[in-house]
């Protein structure tokens, strides 16, 4: 019987960690396959607001989760057919997708969808859940953080090069609301796992991160021939 187990890596961690980048990175690198899952909470969070659906009504935003009409094709997102790649990344969007997830019934609208992602010969993942709730089995699970303020600094420098206005001070007291939403939430909170590695970027360059995550599944590889193939 052969023992051939897809190789998930799970990088989850706060608000404008840098998750998503190391996670692409990483990805391209390994040749492996690439699941931005707030992505899906952000999608969920811009359909409800251009549907005028009430953020309370939970069985419509469930409906809203399980019915989304998503392409992910290349870098770009497509919703009902139209972009959205820049439109789910406004603070607004992010906002009202940390509101939305936490609802346990939105979470598990979107739970099948996230694992259709893993598939031969590997994925990278990053989110809040993904090495606690949606990927248990996952062979490497990260969590990556940052301070707060360098968080802010460098969401603001991610807006700014998307041409999107933004204030460090406003942005830094978002991440603050945003981290403690999601900390303290009763379903899926943000929290280091006990199997999960610490990777603390808040001195570490991109490339420095990127090499620390590969080096640890490097690590795993060689301990774990069957995952080579
Ligand atoms: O990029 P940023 O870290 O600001 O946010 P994101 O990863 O795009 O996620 C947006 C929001 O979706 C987060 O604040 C979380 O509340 C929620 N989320 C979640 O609950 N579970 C996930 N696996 C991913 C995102």
């Amino acid at each position: 019987m052969d023992t051939y187990k897809i190789p998930v890596i799970a990088i989850d961690g706060p608000s404008a960690s840098g998750k998503g980048t190391i996670a692409q990175l990483v990805a391209k690198k390994l040749g492996f396959h690439y699941l931005d899952s707030g992505a899906l909470y952000r999608l969920v969070a811009l359909k409800t607001m251009q549907s005028h659906t009430d953020i309370h009504n939970t069985d419509q935003l469930a409906e809203i989760a399980r019915n989304l009409n998503v392409v992910f094709k290349n870098e770009d997102i497509y919703l009902d057919g139209t972009i959205v790649t820049d439109a789910i990344r406004a603070e607004q969007c992010g906002l009202l997708a940390s509101q939305i997830a936490a609802h346990p019934q939105v979470r598990e609208a979107l739970t099948d969808r996230q694992r259709a992602f893993c598939q031969p010969p590997g994925l990278v993942t990053d989110g809040r859940d993904m090495g606690s709730v949606i990927f248990p089995d996952a062979i490497l699970k990260i969590f990556l953080t940052a301070s707060a303020e360098v968080r802010a600094q460098r969401r603001y420098k991610q807006l700014k090069e998307k041409g999107i206005n933004a204030n460090i001070s406003d942005l830094l007291q978002d991440i603050k609301k945003r981290d403690e939403r999601d900390s303290n939430r009763s379903i899926a909170p943000l929290q280091q796992g006990a199997d999960a590695q610490l990777l603390d970027t808040t001195s570490l360059t991109i490339s420095q991160a990127q090499d620390a995550v590969l080096s640890w599944y490097n690590v795993i590889s060689a301990k774990n021939p069957r995952l080579d193939k």
